[in-house]
């Protein structure tokens, strides 16, 4: 096959990138190569795909790189948190506007093959939560009251006991939070709608907490693992927010990539959205210690500081039962493994 790779020159894009030449199939990259992402041309980048430089939002860029091409593998995105609101006018014109100059593109070039998009386990705001009396109940957003008194754990709405976490699976309601979040809902909502009147398959990625190789390093834009690895690099302990309970799931960036193949290359194709996950959640005290353990006895020990960032979500855990049945997908990095080798991979950017 023929495959464009939006964002190939990024952590997650550039092993999907990898995989796709290895298993024989042609590959375009198309990626800005921007200066705040790249500090300079990334020396990992695989000499046997295409590459075209190009922001997201240029049409022009998207039909000379959709020619000849079965499927789109869109992974090209502005991602995490940010700095603060003023980002948001960034955050849409790369992830919605640079989705619709896409599949703007796709539709006058007549595209029918498949697309496959990289979406978060941030469209599902908080994970599922059970009470002992009520069941399952929707978690409000945890009030700056609870976290200055160190109460970390969501509460009922009706009784405010605290609630258990359960694994989120697909059909969760979607509860985007953040500026980054809602990006991710409506590049889905637009895929869809894309699929819909094109009568394409369309498979939505929803990641958990990727990590590995390649990864950013510590900006603002970074998730808790970059930014513990390069304290630990630095000499510095990972500073653990909140008690160090909140459950996450690693996922290793090769299995992330795989996850991507299989989505774009199955024989009968894979539609609507899949977790991206290990099945194997953790706690962010237990990764701090995991990756610390990679920097040996006299390396730095992480330390449980108390804080708290407002939004940040409580526990997220997926179900990975859908991808298991439907995908094929099963993770294959074990978690300390993952993290030892993590503690000293090649970070972008560094
Ligand atoms: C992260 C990403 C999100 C992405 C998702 C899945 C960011 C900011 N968030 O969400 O965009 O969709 O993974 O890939 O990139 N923490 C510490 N110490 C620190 C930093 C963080 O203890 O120095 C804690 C936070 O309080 C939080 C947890 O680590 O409880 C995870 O933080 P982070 O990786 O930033 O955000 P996620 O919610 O997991």
């Amino acid at each position: 096959m023929r495959i464009l790779v939006t964002g190939g020159a990024g952590f997650i894009g550039s092993h999907i990138v990898d995989d796709l030449i290895e298993a024989g199939h042609g590959v375009v990259v198309m990626d800005s190569l921007a200066p705040g992402v790249h500090l300079s041309a990334p020396t990992y980048l695989n000499p046997a795909a295409r590459y075209v430089a190009a922001d997201v939002g240029d049409v022009s860029a998207w039909r000379s790189a959709l020619r000849g091409v079965d499927a789109v593998c869109h992974q090209a995105a502005k991602v995490g948190l940010g700095v603060d609101f003023a980002d948001v006018r960034s955050y849409v014109a790369d992830n919605d506007a640079g989705t619709a100059a896409g599949l703007w593109a796709m539709h006058k070039g007549g595209f029918d093959g498949r697309i496959v998009l990289a979406s978060s386990m941030v469209v599902y705001g908080e994970g599922r939560y059970r009470c002992d009396e009520h069941g399952v109940v929707q978690a409000a957003p945890r009030t700056r009251g609870d976290l200055e008194s160190a109460r970390w754990e969501p509460r009922c709405p009706m009784c405010r006991a605290e609630l258990r976490s359960e694994t989120v699976a697909e059909d969760a309601r979607l509860d985007p939070r953040n500026v980054y979040a809602a990006t991710k809902v409506h590049q889905e909502h637009l895929c869809t709608a894309f699929a819909a009147e094109h009568d394409v398959p369309v498979t939505m990625l929803r990641y958990h907490n990727v990590y590995g190789p390649r990864m950013p390093r510590d900006t603002p834009y970074a998730g808790v693992a970059a930014i513990f690895r390069s304290a630990l690099a630095g000499g510095r302990a990972p500073r653990v927010f909140e008690d160090g309970g909140q459950r996450r799931d690693f996922v290793h960036v090769r299995d992330v990539a795989h996850a991507n193949v299989l989505a774009l290359t199955a024989a009968a194709s894979v539609t609507g959205p899949f977790n991206v996950a290990s099945g194997d959640p953790h706690t962010i005290g237990e990764m701090a210690t995991a990756l610390a353990s990679g920097f040996g006895p006299d390396g730095p020990v992480p330390e449980v500081v108390g804080g708290y960032r407002i939004g940040d979500v409580r526990h997220i855990v997926a179900s990975a039962d859908k991808a298991r049945t439907q995908l094929g997908f099963t993770a294959t990095v074990p978690f300390t493994d993952g993290m030892v080798e993590f503690a000293h991979a090649e970070l972008r950017g560094t």
